[in-house]
């Protein structure tokens, strides 16, 4: 089966989606799977890239790639000197890419449109779930409790004093549409608001000012089957060091000791079970199909909001999706199996 990895990217997640595809292509056994990845630079040009030891090669040029509209899974290989060549058919494409340009529909209408199938999340779920503020509303809708929040534009923005009064302090301050963490910031003082409404808008001219949640950071993996029906994995923990306040786009991928899993997370069975439960009624309030990550908050006494919904989780070494899934029984190569077949069916 001849397998398509998109990674790179033209989003702020550039980095991290390298890693995730790194660990992808190493999980895809060569016996089964003829694996092509892609690069896709951070222009968004797409370059036939290789794997090799271990790591990907992030071209600095070369190859062009392209898909054909209506072709099936039909690719040409434009190299920067002479005539195209037509590539071995794709069999499938896995955008192994987080944020914008990738996890957002954008990808998921190109290969629609290309006709080829496709791992994860289509147009609309993609789109719904990378957009905090359209998520957030789908989920209240359905009954999925989240963080109160306040939705602001560039060039419409409510005082701090205003903030204050409706969300209490602190209040994060975060572009909607964004992942890992990139362009958010905890605000307690209206210095450092006027400083995140800087730093949001710079990644995003619209920003959600969400209420802070005492709470620990549980996720949940969903997976679905071929014929719908939704796997939910049991609960992991992240425990983000005290150093960095919150869990940080450094926490995350930079400091190595930024924060520790716990897979399966430490919580009661009641509550380990009402979360699988909100997170399939997460993945369907956003309109997911195929795979996301749910994330919440759980607080002292049991009660818990919904974070976020990921379309394209993290594959990383540090990543949840795949760690959780394996503590609920479905290894690293299985994973991967499972949603090529619901990409295929
Ligand atoms: N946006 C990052 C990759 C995640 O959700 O894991
Ligand atoms: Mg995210």
């Amino acid at each position: 089966l001849r397998i398509v990895v998109l990674f790179g990217g033209r989003s702020s997640e550039h980095d991290v989606s390298v890693l995730s595809a790194t660990n992808v292509m190493r999980a895809l056994d060569p016996a089964r799977y003829d694996a092509v990845p892609v690069f896709v630079t951070r222009d968004g040009q797409w370059l036939l890239s290789s794997f090799a030891n271990g790591e990907l090669v992030k071209p600095a040029g070369g190859t062009e790639v392209c898909l054909l509209p209506g072709g099936r899974g039909r690719m040409l290989a434009i190299p920067a000197a002479g005539p195209a060549t037509e590539l071995p058919k794709a069999d499938i494409l896995f955008p192994v890419l987080h944020g914008l340009y990738g996890e957002d529909g954008s990808v998921q209408g190109l290969a629609e449109v290309a006709r080829v199938p496709l791992v994860g999340c289509g147009i609309l779920g993609s789109a719904v779930a990378l957009d905090k503020d359209i998520a957030k509303r789908l989920m209240n809708e359905a009954g999925v409790p989240a963080a109160r929040s306040v939705t602001i534009f560039q060039g419409q923005t409510p005082t701090f004093a205003e903030l204050q009064r409706t969300l209490g302090l602190p209040i994060f301050v975060k572009p909607a549409r964004q992942g890992s963490s990139v362009g958010v910031s905890k605000v307690e003082s209206e210095a450092q608001y006027e400083t995140a409404l800087a730093e949001g808008f710079r990644h995003d001219p619209k920003l959600l000012v969400e209420e802070f949640i005492r709470g620990r950071e549980i996720e949940c993996s969903v997976l679905e089957d071929e014929r719908g029906g939704l796997f939910v994995s049991r609960p992991g923990e992240i425990v983000p060091a005290a150093s960095h306040g919150f869990y940080t786009y450094d926490a995350k991928y930079i400091d190595a000791d930024g924060a520790a899993l716990n897979v399966p997370a430490d919580l009661p069975g009641d509550i380990e079970k009402a979360l699988r439960e909100m997170a399939a009624r997460a993945f369907r309030a956003v309109g997911c199909d195929g795979m996301a990550r749910v994330d919440f908050f759980v607080k002292a006494d049991g009660g818990f909001l919904v974070n976020e919904v990921n379309t394209i989780p993290g594959f990383t070494n540090i990543s949840m999706y795949p760690k959780a899934m394996e503590a609920s029984g479905v290894g690293y190569a299985e994973l991967i199996d499972r949603l090529v077949a619901h990409g295929l069916a």
